[in-house]
């Protein structure tokens, strides 16, 4: 198969990249950092470089024509690019909001746009096989979470739209999926100064994604204990879940006395 993992420089995405070329797949690696994607297409077999940044249109015309050279059709693509930013004050913070949104939401249209052409040639050229279109959005989105208001926002906007898409190309053949995991052990949970239940490995995380896309699931979410927890408290009544949420936040009420007395 031919793979292009967007978002592969590091993380879940790189891992991903990893596992499907050493099962024999030919995979594209795309992030910004291209000196960081060239050395890892040095030491991996099976990895090529294709720097981009998803939020630029022309950068990701051109990386398309790149795949398009090679003459090989597309099988898979996993949008995994991301980016985390948390809400902390109580202002709210709207360029961290744009910032976010900019990538996960509207970097992942973009490259729905880039490639749908592409993956539509494929469906053309192996009637027999179903190209694979990969969102990977978070588990965040069954439950909204504390100061997540902009990653949380920018994921339910994925799962929304991913969902929408698939309704829209399922008839031609396009496979439509996302992946909504935990919590993953990378540069990107590194940051985080808070606890982190059911913290996997990359390369537990990346087996379970190859392994979903290989089944039929529409949403791959791992771990089920973590997963499952949060679909259940949404189902609860707003009266038992909304004050279970408020006890979760750093801005507890008296937080916010004490900022009035200053004030
Ligand atoms: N880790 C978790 O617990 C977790 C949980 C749920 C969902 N997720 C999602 O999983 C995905 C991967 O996250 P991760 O934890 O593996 O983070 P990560 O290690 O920081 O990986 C993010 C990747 O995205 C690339 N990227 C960021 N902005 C980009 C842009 N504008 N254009 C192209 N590439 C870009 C980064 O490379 P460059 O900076 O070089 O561009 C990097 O390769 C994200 O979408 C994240 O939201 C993660």
């Amino acid at each position: 198969m031919n793979i292009w993992v967007v978002g592969a420089s590091s993380g879940i995405g790189l891992e991903v990249a990893k596992q499907y070329a050493a099962n024999g797949h030919r995979v594209w690696i795309s992030a910004r950092n291209e000196e960081q994607l060239t050395t890892i297409a040095l030491e991996n077999k099976g990895l090529l470089p294709l720097p981009v940044d998803i939020t630029d249109d022309n950068a990701l015309a051109l990386a398309v024509s790149q795949i398009e050279q090679s003459g090989q059709p597309l099988d898979k693509v996993i949008i995994n690019a991301g980016t985390c930013e948390y809400i902390d004050s109580y202002e709210i913070e709207r360029d961290k909001i744009r910032r976010v949104m900019e990538t996960n939401f509207f970097g992942a249209i973009n490259v729905v746009n880039a490639v749908l052409p592409l993956l539509r040639l494929s469906k053309k050229q192996q009637p027999s096989m179903d190209p694979q279109l990969v969102f990977v959005s978070s588990s965040v989105t069954y439950q909204a979470l504390p100061r997540a208001g902009a990653y949380g926002a920018s994921k339910a906007a994925v799962r929304y739209f991913a969902e929408t898409l698939r309704a829209d190309v399922v008839h031609e053949g396009i496979d439509v999926r996302i992946v909504s995991p935990g919590f993953v052990k990378t540069p990107l949970t590194d940051q985080n100064d808070f606890p982190m239940p059911f913290l996997l490995s990359v390369e537990n995380a990346a087996s379970r994604i190859l392994k979903g896309l290989g089944g039929k699931q529409f949403d791959i979410h791992f771990p089920k204990r973590f997963t499952y927890s949060l679909k259940f408290m949404s189902l609860l009544p707003d009266c038992i879940r909304l004050p279970l949420v408020a006890k979760a936040s750093r801005h507890d009420a008296s937080q916010l006395n004490s900022s009035s007395a200053h004030d």
